[in-house]
């Protein structure tokens, strides 16, 4: 399975530090935003991932993660040289996704949760046409939002309802078969002139071929793009790091747990920013792996 994470769009809200750089590489915390979307495409089991980001910003990307072999992985970056909408990701990322199934994950979503890893590989290993996620908000009216029957199937999708039919928000990560590109080349942009990810899902909808999937509580989801939201996500992950003495979102970590590269290599590579606590948190982390490959608690098994 290939993964894109969509890294571009304007980041108005988050003016003027989107004036000189992109959202995406904005700190949440300790490490660039989009270290953590690219760790949940890494625990779903991908290792083939394509960033597409604005075309001034493409390089930034590449000197983060490079060909990706570092990380025992293959990074592809790819240009949008106008925010076109998130359904946009499968045609600039056509080339790169190839007639596979893909997962999509928006470049400033964050997710955390036990249970996440496993539920993210079943996904992947179980897809039948498309997966998307609910996940119970205070405020559906900001969100895409899911109707579900009584029995937990999918029914209805709408984008930002004024009265929404459920608290089920549908966060930015959806899990796609084969399809989607020609599905994506079939769409017409809406009203406000973007290719919508929301008549993606519907096109699947109304073939029967949608699932959702939900969250449960013991999920956490944000989104980074307002200030409120960036500084709020940066104090969740500061706050678990400090409490468990764990890192969230570490890709070097992450690659070393899902085997795409040894311990060996995951030390390396945390030496290497030995002078921060990131640094070292990578290197004992491998020298833990060394000793104690199992059980992890990354897996979340
Ligand atoms: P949004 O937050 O909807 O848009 P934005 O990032 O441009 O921000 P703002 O509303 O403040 O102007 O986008 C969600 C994510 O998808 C975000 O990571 C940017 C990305 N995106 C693209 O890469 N290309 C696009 O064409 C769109 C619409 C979004």
């Amino acid at each position: 399975m290939k993964g894109i994470i969509l890294a571009g769009g304007n980041g108005s809200r988050l003016l003027p530090l989107t004036l000189v750089g992109s959202k995406q590489l904005a700190p949440v915390y300790d490490k660039p935003m989009i270290y953590y979307p690219l760790s949940i495409l890494m625990l779903a089991g991908i290792d083939d991932v394509l960033v597409i980001a604005r075309p001034a910003e493409i390089e930034l990307y590449r000197r983060l993660f490079g060909d990706g072999s570092r990380l025992g992985m293959r990074v592809e970056y790819a240009r949008q040289d106008e925010p076109r909408g998130i359904a946009d990701a499968f045609l600039v990322g056509a080339t790169h996704i190839k007639g596979e199934d893909c997962a999509l994950i928006l470049g400033d979503n964050l997710f955390h949760g036990a249970k996440l890893p496993t539920l993210l590989r079943r996904t992947a290993a179980e897809l039948r046409g498309c997966v998307l996620f609910g996940h119970q908000v205070a405020e559906p009216e900001r969100f895409g939002v899911a109707e579900i029957d009584a029995k937990g199937r999918l029914v209805s999708i709408e984008e930002k309802p004024e009265r929404p039919r459920s608290n089920l928000a549908i966060p930015g990560l959806y899990f796609f078969d084969d399809t989607v590109t020609d599905i994506a080349r079939g769409l017409r942009p809406s009203p406000r002139g973007e290719l919508e990810i929301t008549d993606v899902l519907r096109a699947y909808l109304a073939e029967g071929r949608a699932d959702l999937v939900w969250l449960g509580r013991g999920v956490t989801w944000l989104d980074a793009g307002t200030h409120e939201s960036l500084l709020d996500a940066g104090r969740f992950v500061r706050d678990i790091q400090h409490r468990q003495g764990i890192s969230l979102g570490c890709v070097e970590e992450i690659a070393m747990y899902m085997g795409f590269i040894d311990a060996e290599a995951c030390h390396r590579l945390g030496a290497e920013m030995s002078a921060s606590p990131y640094g070292r948190y990578v290197m004992r982390s491998a020298r833990s792996h060394q000793l104690h490959p199992a059980p992890d608690t990354i897996l979340g098994e």
